[in-house]
């Protein structure tokens, strides 16, 4: 099997400056929630500044990915104090922006028994009468984007041939619709806690779908480090970028390097770290 490169920078992902333009085959992320109740609490002035990390975001993004390929992000719409906030619109719209051809949407649903009724669901059965109703959210999406068209001819055949999904998985999974059952992970999990991880099926499925082996796979806002974790495990080289400096030991144990031998053979996959020092803005480590 190809050895494969991991690459973690601690610092701000509004610049990628150690990332060279046209050098990503696939960004997967999720970016942080608009004022999620536990770990981002008043990390955004207001909506707009949160917007606006997201743009300079995109930007980047749309920089360092190769013509043809895919910007996958996990996002959804936030409600605050009773006022939705339309992310999922408005991070559509700044990656159009940016350039990006706006191609899919999927629905991510998580199990019914997850969520019990909340404070914010219960008012209704507490008070049932009209003006109650706030529903629990068992819904995201994943939109996608894509910079310009992709040359299928600029993959060898060796590398499709490796790259090819079972066409069982496809159907087992009904990976040909566009809405997806996945168990989410529990704010509780070991490695994950407080971190609003998304599932390991997430990336992977996105990472099968849209990138072949040895290719490199990029998320920006790479928390608890999934998306690296999974990319190592299909082959792929990662590279994640990460603001909150306290997560590198997650992370790192996260991609199986924790108890590894850093070694400067060829014959072992690689993980590299980068702390940038200059550009932690607000967030605590
Ligand atoms: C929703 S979490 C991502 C979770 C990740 N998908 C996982 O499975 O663990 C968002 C992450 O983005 C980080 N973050 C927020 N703003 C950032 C920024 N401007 N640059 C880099 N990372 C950022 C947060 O610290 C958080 O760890």
């Amino acid at each position: 099997m190809e050895m494969t490169r991991h690459k973690l920078i601690i610092g701000n992902c509004m610049s990628m400056r150690e990332i060279e333009d046209n050098s990503v085959h696939l960004m997967v992320t999720s970016p942080p929630y608009f004022n999620a109740p536990f770990d981002y609490k008043g990390v955004f002035d207001d909506y707009d500044h949160y917007l606006t990390m997201l743009m300079k975001c995109a930007s980047e993004v749309y920089r360092v990915l190769q013509d043809g390929r895919i910007a996958a992000l996990n996002i959804d719409d936030m409600l605050i104090k009773g006022k939705k906030y339309p992310i999922t619109a408005d991070a559509t719209k700044i990656f159009i922006e940016a350039g990006f051809k706006y191609r899919d949407k999927i629905i991510w649903k998580k199990p019914d028994g997850y969520l019990r009724i909340s404070r914010r669901s219960g008012v209704l059965i507490q008070n049932p009468y009209p003006m109650y109703y706030y529903p629990d959210n068992l819904l995201e999406s994943i939109i996608i984007f894509q910079k310009g068209d992709f040359d299928y001819k600029s993959i060898s055949a060796e590398v499709r041939e490796a790259s090819k999904i079972e066409i069982q998985e496809i159907k087992d999974n009904k990976w040909y619709m566009n809405f997806w059952e996945m168990t989410n992970v529990l704010p509780s999990s070991k490695l994950e806690k407080g971190i609003a991880a998304f599932p390991d099926k997430l990336p992977y499925r996105i990472i099968k779908l849209f990138s072949y082996k040895g290719e490199t796979v990029l998320d920006p806002f790479v928390g608890s480090g999934t998306t690296m974790k999974i990319a190592r495990q299909l082959g792929r080289n990662s590279i994640g970028i990460e603001i909150k400096k306290s997560l590198e030991p997650i992370i790192k144990e996260k991609l199986g390097f924790a108890n590894v031998q850093m070694s400067l053979n060829n014959y072992c996959d690689t993980y590299e770290v980068y702390m940038r020092e200059d550009d932690r803005y607000g967030y605590i480590c």
